[in-house]
């Protein structure tokens, strides 16, 4: 399989090197080699149809900034369009005002026949139904597990694993930093704002942690689990939300006189889009500390069904992108061999 790579900071770097150090699996499993034909980042664009050496893109990005020697495609339309590969990861900056250049990108690579995977919530969370009808038209994959959790499988575990299940509602810790603010009130007896510098010394946190701490990051997330998940046609400002910015210190201790705690909590049904801070008792899942992100499931047959991972980070979302690129090879191999069957 041939993949080519847009954006190449964080996730672009991870997902590089566990292509690199993963080659062994896809040979064993698949018996055939992912090969990356191409990257680019803002700057700067690598190309060569015979594949890439990813330590070359590693050590180039970190040296010199920029992932290739030639300069940044000015057509990247044309370049998504005519390039020979299989599986576009697009990987660049979230966008949720009209989903930016990742929506541009994905709906090329998909409208040109080929597969996606992204980490990508902007085009997801704004036009989700437009971008899977468009797949499903070109019979190809668009696959987007990194782009809810990290490494918090909890979109290919209920649309694969639980297919069979009626799922009836899901809740849920699906930012981070809000959590980490959260817990670190409660722990040390801190106020918001000095757990929200704390989050930002520790790189948690942006300089501008607007976009985390309204809630806007847990919206879109849960407005993907809503399409996703329970087949909703609905983008981000359909959430219902509100952030943390209003939590007191006397808030967190009134709290835990009553042995609860206050989370940021997603929770999506059929009839339910909402984002806010909610009291959970102290010891229930849901009251997980730290930066963990968490997804509990009520389901019809199975009945509760909780997922923990980190919600972020260069492996973990990697991790992800990595557990999409194997569900795709291993639909072109139950193709292939399908197409076999069919021959003989
Ligand atoms: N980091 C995480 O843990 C995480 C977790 C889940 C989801 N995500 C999502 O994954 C995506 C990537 O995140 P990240 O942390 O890897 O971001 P990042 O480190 O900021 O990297 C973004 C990459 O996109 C490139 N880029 C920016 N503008 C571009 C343009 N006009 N054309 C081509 N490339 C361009 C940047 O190029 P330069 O390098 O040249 O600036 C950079 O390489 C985002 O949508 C994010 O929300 C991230």
């Amino acid at each position: 399989m041939d993949v080519l790579i847009a954006g190449f900071g964080v996730v672009g770097q991870g997902i590089t090197e566990a292509i690199r150090d993963k080659q062994e699996l896809f040979v064993k499993r698949f018996g055939e080699r992912v090969r990356i034909v191409g990257a680019f980042d803002a700057r700067s664009l690598a190309l060569d149809p015979s594949g890439l050496d990813p330590d070359e893109l590693l050590q180039r990005k970190q040296s010199t900034s920029r992932v290739g020697k030639g300069e940044a495609p000015d057509d990247v339309e044309k370049l998504l369009q005519e390039t020979a590969y299989d599986l576009l990861l697009e990987v660049t900056p979230t966008n949720i005002v009209d989903g930016g250049l990742g929506y541009k990108h994905i709906r090329t690579a998909l409208a040109a026949g080929r597969h996606v995977a992204t980490s990508n919530k902007g085009p997801l969370a704004l036009r989700f139904r437009e971008l899977t009808e468009l797949a499903a038209r070109n019979r190809v994959h668009l696959r987007y597990e990194a782009s809810v959790g990290g490494a918090m499988p909890v979109i290919n575990l209920s649309r694969e694993l639980l297919m069979g299940e009626d799922i009836i509602s899901l809740r849920g810790i699906l930012n981070g930093t809000c959590n980490f603010i959260l817990h670190r009130m409660k722990e040390e007896g801190l106020s918001f704002d000095f757990a929200l510098r704390e989050a930002q010394e520790l790189g948690y946190a942006e300089t501008d942690p607007t976009y985390d701490i309204d809630g806007v990051d847990s919206a879109c997330k849960l407005a993907i689990l809503a399409n996703a998940i329970f087949d909703r046609d609905v983008t981000y400002s359909d959430v219902v939300r509100t952030g943390i910015r209003g939590i007191t210190e006397e808030a967190i201790t009134l709290a835990a006189e009553q042995k609860k705690v206050i989370r940021l909590i997603g929770e999506v049904s059929r009839d339910k889009l909402e984002v806010a801070p909610r009291l959970v008792p102290a010891g229930h899942p849901l009251s997980i500390g730290g930066t963990l992100n968490i997804a509990q499931m009520l389901t019809d047959l199975a009945g509760d069904i909780t997922v923990v991972g980190r919600g972020a980070g260069r492996k973990e979302t990697a991790s992800a992108l990595l557990s999409d690129l194997l569900a795709i090879l291993k639909d072109e191999e139950a193709r292939r061999e399908a197409k076999c069957r069919s021959m003989t």
